[in-house]
């Protein structure tokens, strides 16, 4: 321990040092913090790392030090970031349920600031005959009204305007926060690549609209629908952006607590248990990825059955594909399959995870996370298997799919509740 007295004698010596400090490094510097009881083994590297300036004031010298506790300025940029996180959330709920009420093919055309809305009577009925010019209605919607076709074009009219959204809702404040000085360097550069994501996610949407829309399906029983892949890479940029704009945010809002260990045993084990976290958090996004793959394929509506597949453990066409390596993300049962496997494996580390989480030395909200992870876990894969047995009701099938962003979510608090393990004993 570290005695005021102690820190007394200490100021002086590095004080000239410190004292040139210029103001843009007040970034986060917190009110003057307790002097006592600051636990240091190293005081040199304790005071290169927390020491940010040292000013006088009437001949005293003050020492601010660096904290963990967020500042009011930073605080509002959390909330921003959380808000932009939430919005996401809401768009791939949005998303899922234009994909599940079958609406994402309805328009078919795409403006980056958006396209107009249809008023009157005849503009609605040549926004129907644009509709009527592609495979979906000439396929499979020919007895459609006019009346079922603004429903479906509103639907996906609501997730467009509300991508469109939350590009205002970053980009404004963002403006605002960096001419203000509100950003750190380090901020700086992910609010670039946040831009940039949520510019790429609309084009990607529309990238995968276009593939629904080609003259490439053929026959009475082809269904016209978007392709997988892009459906998945739409789906795993949004979690992308999501994870990205959800750790800033609680970078901003709780900041993770320095965990003390006493022994170096207890660091590795603990430093262990984060990389299990991470690997978790890892397979949860690998799951989420390959359920939008069983989502693209309609793959969900077949072998209804859990847990075996039509009685069978391994179904027999689950290699029917040739070459061999196309049933991993063409064959309907392959790709189910193999959703199966992952989502129950996921499950089997979260469950493993939250076991040892009660073993190890953590820090005070990574035990809370834990125990909502393996909540979320749980709920997730009962909503998965509710899906298939009742043949993918859209209430079902949009709870399942936000369910695993909220699976998601909690690793991740539980990954930035982790975050500062100390680099030594
Ligand atoms: C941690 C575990 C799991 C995660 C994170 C997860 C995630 C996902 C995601 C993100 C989708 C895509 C939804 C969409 O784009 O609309 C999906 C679809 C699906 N998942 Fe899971 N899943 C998990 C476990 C399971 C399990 C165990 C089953 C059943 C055995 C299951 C059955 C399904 C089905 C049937 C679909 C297709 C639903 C549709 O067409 O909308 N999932 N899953």
């Amino acid at each position: 321990m570290l005695s005021v007295s102690r820190l007394c004698t200490l100021t002086p010596r590095i004080s000239s040092q410190f004292l040139n400090t210029s103001s843009k490094s007040l970034y986060k510097i917190s009110p003057i913090r307790r002097l006592t009881n600051i636990s240091c083994r190293k005081p040199q590297t304790f005071w290169q790392n927390n020491l940010k300036l040292l000013s006088k004031s009437n001949g005293t010298v003050l020492l601010r030090l660096t904290s963990n506790l967020p500042q009011k300025s930073s605080k509002t940029v959390g909330y921003w970031l959380l808000t932009c996180s939430g919005m996401v959330f809401v768009a791939v709920i949005l998303g899922g349920v234009t994909r599940l009420t079958e609406s994402g093919l309805s328009m078919v055309t795409w403006k980056l600031l958006g396209e107009k809305m249809p008023r009157t009577q005849q503009e609605w009925e040549e926004e129907f005959a644009k509709y009527q010019q592609y495979p979906e209605f000439k396929l499979k919607n020919r007895e459609m009204t006019l009346s079922e076709f603004k429903f479906i074009w509103h639907m996906e009219y609501g997730h467009r305007q509300w991508g469109r959204l939350i590009g205002a809702v970053f980009l404004i404040p963002a403006v605002y926060f960096w001419a203000r000085g509100r950003f750190t360097p380090a901020l700086k550069k992910r609010v670039l690549a946040f831009g940039a994501l949520i510019g790429l996610q609309g084009l990607m949407g529309w990238y995968m609209v276009k593939s629904g829309l080609e003259e490439r399906f053929h026959g009475e029983n082809d269904v016209p629908r978007v392709s997988q892949y892009r459906l998945a890479s739409h789906l795993s940029l949004a979690f992308v952006l999501y994870t990205l704009l959800l750790w800033s945010a609680f970078n901003e809002l709780l900041p993770a607590e320095t965990l003390r260990v006493s022994t170096d045993a207890v660091l590795k084990a603990t430093r262990k248990f984060r990389m299990f976290a991470h690997t978790t958090k890892g397979m949860v996004f690998l799951t989420a990825v390959s359920g939008a793959f069983v989502a693209g394929l309609d793959a969900g509506l077949v072998y209804n059955s859990f847990p075996k597949m039509a009685d069978k453990w391994i179904p027999d066409d689950i290699l029917a594909y040739t070459p061999k390596l196309v049933n991993f993300t063409e064959n309907p049962t392959t790709v189910q399959f193999n959703h199966r496997i992952l989502g129950t494996a996921t499950l089997g580390l979260i469950t493993a995870l939250w076991y040892l989480s009660r073993k190890r030395v953590l820090p005070r909200r990574a035990y809370i996370a834990a125990n909502a992870l393996l909540l979320a876990g749980y709920l997730q894969v009962v909503l998965g298997i509710t899906t298939l047995l009742t043949y993918v009701p859209t209430p079902v099938a949009a709870s399942h799919q936000s369910g695993s962003l909220l699976v998601l979510s909690t690793a991740i608090w539980l990954t930035h509740e982790l975050k500062r393990l100390p680099k030594a004993i």
